[in-house]
């Protein structure tokens, strides 16, 4: 055994600090937004907050270590349950979510509507569970850390290690060159990190720390569960008068992250009257964070379930509700939008889809034992960017390198970004190579949000373009006219080896415009009529998120977020004793998941949108529109096939018996 840590003998670090401003899309429950240390003292303040590390010259020595160590404990009542605590519900909000927004009198407005719908919508905790578990090697020699951290947020990172270790940040190289999968639980830098990286301090030697499955239901952050109010007034002709969204979802004393469920409720359907707020009610549980279409998806469950049941009671087709309230502008903002294309997204999903061949009433369409029911919702998701800087080199063969810190989890930044720097060069992709994930290369934010394509896209893109016009600069030609051959006949007629710039693209301070992807998903279900199990027969979905850079990859996200959003309706959730205050199904055994057979038909459409307002790449960002919505239009079709309306995810057997 090398060494064991916890806050008896730990070393004191600093409260590491949150930047302010162009810092960009950094992750919340990150440690700079908490109130803890790891190992700062004794307080223990939730079940699978990591107390102790043994470090030992093999895995099995460790493990042996840590079996050995004596906890006393000294326990306190603790909070866990969201139902018994509400009435303790603070409003909480995020960077891109303030807790509140309000427009008009919503309340009056909807206490005298002729149509109405109030409700209550439920959503569980969830984790996301990349197969990549969390871990990382640090390696100290001196004041030196080099630090390989299966992180999508690497300058974050190096801040927090830096701010923390007292040692200066350019000390420290983060490298995280390919993730599997992240989702939002490596925007953070976790209580690990800090541990990993203070043990390989004290013991001198190279750490290699590993989270288990079973800790990661504990450590790295989950979708908190919520509970939300949706109360719509509309006149009989449908159009929406008052659109209140409200409620609360778990957070803890620990971290400020909330859910933030009213984000969409914002942007999606127009009305006069429109208020939302999200609250947090503090419980003595591990820390939630950002997970897949974060707020967006638990929100866009609740109001388009609400929606879909505000068009049973006005006795309006769901698409045609949605038509008739669909926002010509940024409905809380009054915004043009950059571009927008949902009622194309609408129209060209329901006509394959065969939306207009379905009965309305419930219960209406069979198929054998099947109960069949068909069900849509909207989609929406912001185009965010961020600051991000990147690097174009080329050699006097011709051949080229990108390099951008960045990251890619999977989402297809390395083939998007290759591609968009041959584009622009006029050179075969072939000889285009990219490097990422590395603090020595330039700056970027996190990879979250479903910015990375705009962000660093922009940057891409700048140093392509100014490689290209410093090029020509040299023979006094005009940029345009370059291609690879006469690239290398400058370059040796210059005796140059190689020639780079860097470009630093930074989004406008003020946006005179609101931008946003849009999407509609259409979905088929058959329910068993005895044994009411659903599946998923058939999903069309039609997303419009700007300039589509590669069809491929961009469908793959669709299909990714489609999958994810069947699981969200059918089949996951953590279960949480709460006399323990502990998560009870921690392994992939019993947190359930879509697997092949759980996945049938699905389609995707991309309506490709031309928008010269957003970002000079006109990229709006695709990463997690697919996912908002679709457990929506599920509960929607089952509601259709079943007269069943199940408001609280997942929609499990139990719940339509
Ligand atoms: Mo994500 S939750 O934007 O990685």
């Amino acid at each position: 055994m090398l060494a064991v840590l916890s806050h008896v003998n730990a070393p004191k670090l600093q409260k590491p600090q949150r930047t302010q401003g162009g810092g960009g899309g950094e992750a919340s429950s990150n440690l700079a937004e908490t109130n803890y240390i790891p190992f700062s003292d004794g307080t223990i303040h939730y079940l699978g907050q990591h107390i102790a590390v043994v470090v030992a010259d093999t895995l099995e020595h460790a493990v042996r270590g840590a079996a050995l160590v004596r906890v006393t404990y000294d326990p306190k009542p603790a909070k866990t349950s969201l139902d018994e605590h509400r009435a303790s519900a603070k409003e909480k909000g995020t960077q891109q979510s303030p807790a509140s927004f309000a427009k008009g009198d919503a309340d009056a407005a909807f206490a005298s509507a002729p149509l109405k719908v109030d409700q209550i919508y439920r959503t569980p905790y969830e984790h996301h569970n990349p197969m990549e578990a969390h871990g990382l090697i640090a390696s100290w020699e001196g004041d030196y850390l080099t630090l390989y951290d299966s992180s999508q947020n690497i300058f974050s990172v190096r801040r927090t290690i830096s701010q923390m270790f007292g040692v200066p940040p350019e000390n420290i190289h983060v490298l995280s060159q390919y993730i599997g999968g992240a989702f939002g639980s490596k925007g953070s830098v976790w209580p690990h990190v800090v541990i990993g990286v203070m043990a390989a301090r004290e013991v001198k030697r190279p750490v290699k720390l590993m989270v288990t499955r079973k800790q990661l239901f504990f450590t790295n952050g989950h979708r908190p569960a919520t509970e939300q109010r949706v109360a719509l007034g509309a006149n009989a002709d449908g159009k929406l008068v008052s659109i209140i969204h409200e409620g609360f979802g778990q957070s803890n004393n620990v971290c400020t992250f909330v859910e933030a469920f009213t984000a969409s409720t914002k942007v999606i359907y127009d009305s006069p009257n429109m208020r939302g707020v999200h609250r947090g009610v503090d419980l003595d549980l591990p820390s939630g964070t950002y997970m897949r279409a974060p707020g967006d998806s638990t929100g866009m469950f609740a109001l388009d379930s609400a929606m879909d049941e505000l068009a049973y009671t006005a006795k309006i087709d769901p698409l045609q509700l949605r038509l008739i309230n669909h926002a010509d502008r940024d409905p809380l903002t009054g915004k043009e939008w950059s571009s927008k294309s949902l009622k194309e997204c609408y129209a060209q999903a329901a006509e394959r889809f065969g939306w207009s061949r379905r009965t309305p009433e419930p219960r209406s369409m069979r198929d054998g034992r099947d109960l069949i029911g068909c069900g849509m919702a909207s989609a929406n998701r912001p185009s965010h960017r961020a600051p991000a800087s990147a690097r174009a080199l080329m050699r006097s063969d011709g051949t080229v390198l990108i390099r951008s810190g960045s990251h890619d989890m999977g989402m297809g930044t390395l083939t998007v970004m290759t591609q968009l720097a041959a584009e622009t060069l006029d050179v075969p992709i072939e000889r285009v190579r990219m490097e990422l994930g590395d603090t020595n290369l330039p700056q970027t934010p996190i990879a979250a949000g479903s910015m990375t394509a705009a962000s660093v896209g922009s940057a891409v893109f700048g140093a392509a373009t100014e490689l290209r016009k410093k090029i020509a600069a040299l023979d006094g030609v005009d940029p345009a006219t370059l291609d690879p051959a006469t690239y290398t006949a400058v370059l040796r007629r210059h005796y140059l080896n190689e020639i780079e710039v860097q470009f630093n693209a930074k989004p406008p301070e003020e946006d005179p415009y609101s931008s946003h992807a849009f999407g509609a998903h259409f979905v088929e279900v058959a329910v068993d009529a005895d044994i009411p199990v659903v599946r998923v027969r058939r999903v069309v979905s039609a997303f419009a998120g700007g300039r589509i850079l590669n069809a491929k990859t961009a469908r793959s996200q669709g299909l990714g977020g489609i999958v994810w959003g069947i699981g969200m309706a059918l089949l996951e959730q953590t279960h949480l004793d709460t006399k323990l205050g502990s998560f009870t199904n921690v392994n992939f055994g019993e947190y359930l998941v879509p697997v092949n057979p759980d996945i049938r038909q699905l389609e995707v459409i991309l309506v490709e949108e031309n928008d010269p307002h957003v970002n000079p790449i006109g990229v709006k960002g695709i990463g997690e529109v697919s996912m908002v919505g679709v457990a929506g239009a599920i509960a929607n079709a089952v509601f259709h096939a079943t007269g069943k309306r199940v408001r609280e995810l997942p929609i499990t057997v139990e719940k339509l018996l």
